[in-house]
């Protein structure tokens, strides 16, 4: 169904000015995906959403996910953003195709970078590194039948990372041995590549990069996405350009007095964190 709300042109609310990009991640690790976009479009107003109320998203139903996604999304959406990015490989995964079905707002996913990772190998393995949500879903099945012709692609799910990087362990020896024993199975059976399918795990590149030794390329999509979005709102000619920087605002689902040393370690200073309105940070009830 359609979304049905009139969406206000030009209207400032929640800090956010008509000119603003929305991008969420069901934490912190869609943070990866938000300094790419303001190092290619350091102008706009960006805000984030850590949706760390509901994190992780890798094991949870589909529908849940959804739920979530979308009302982030209307959260954008009634403060009249100007496009939004699913900052998470998960959500894109599971609810992309809802989302921009719903929306009329020019919605930028992210996938598993196969593709480029299928025209690097030269042993003709690669590796991906995702959540289980988008492991099992059609979207990379799809994709892996599109480009890994070939290639054996081998699909690791990574129960943990993901909470390592909302806790802001990026590398004690307990992380380093959780991060060991995704990779080096992938090693071992020739994998020279190595996919990032999920945004929280760039934060966690130097354990990948030691476990999987010398001679493996590490592949992180974040950078093409900032490149997607600028090109999208080029093509439209939607931003006003102006000579300022742009702002950051970040907000969360979770308890902010938590989230927000993660975030300045992630981010690289300390900024505010605000707690997302009620409304847009219970946890759906119709669950399926
Ligand atoms: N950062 C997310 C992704 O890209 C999800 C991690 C999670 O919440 O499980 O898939």
């Amino acid at each position: 169904m359609p979304y049905s709300k009139k969406i206000p042109r030009g209207r400032r609310t929640n800090g956010m000015s008509c000119d603003t990009i929305g991008v969420f991640d069901s934490g912190v690790g869609g943070l990866s995906v938000f300094r790419e976009i303001r190092a290619a479009l350091p102008d706009v107003d960006l805000v984030y959403v850590a949706d760390s109320g509901h994190a992780p998203y890798g094991d949870r139903p589909g529908g849940f996910i959804t739920r979530r996604a979308e009302t982030i999304v209307e959260f954008f959406v009634d403060a009249g953003a100007k496009a939004i990015v699913v900052a998470c490989n998960t959500a894109s995964a599971v609810a992309i195709e809802a989302l921009r079905s719903r929306f009329p707002i020019d919605i930028v996913a992210i996938e598993p970078a196969v593709k480029p990772a299928v025209a690097l190998t030269r042993t003709g393995v690669v590796g991906v590194l995702a959540t289980r949500q988008t492991i099992a879903s059609e979207r990379l099945a799809r994709l892996i039948r599109q480009h890994g012709q070939g290639v054996r692609i081998l699909v690791q799910p990574c129960p943990g990372l993901a909470e390592l990087v909302e806790r802001g362990d990026l590398d004690s020896p307990a992380a380093q041995a959780l991060v060991a024993g995704f990779v080096a199975p992938l090693v071992a059976q020739g994998a020279d590549t190595i996919v990032l399918g999920c945004t929280h795990y760039p934060f966690l590149v130097e354990a990948i990069r030691r476990a999987a030794g010398t001679g493996v390329t590490v592949i992180d999509p974040a950078a093409a996405v900032a490149r997607e979005l600028r090109r999208r709102l080029d093509t439209a000619q939607r931003l006003a350009r102006r000579n300022a920087p742009g702002t950051e605002t970040f907000w969360t689902s979770g308890d902010p007095g938590r989230v927000q040393p993660v975030v300045a370690q992630l981010w690289g200073k300390h900024v505010p964190v605000h707690a997302l309105p009620a409304a847009f940070s219970l946890a759906p009830s119709l669950v399926t």
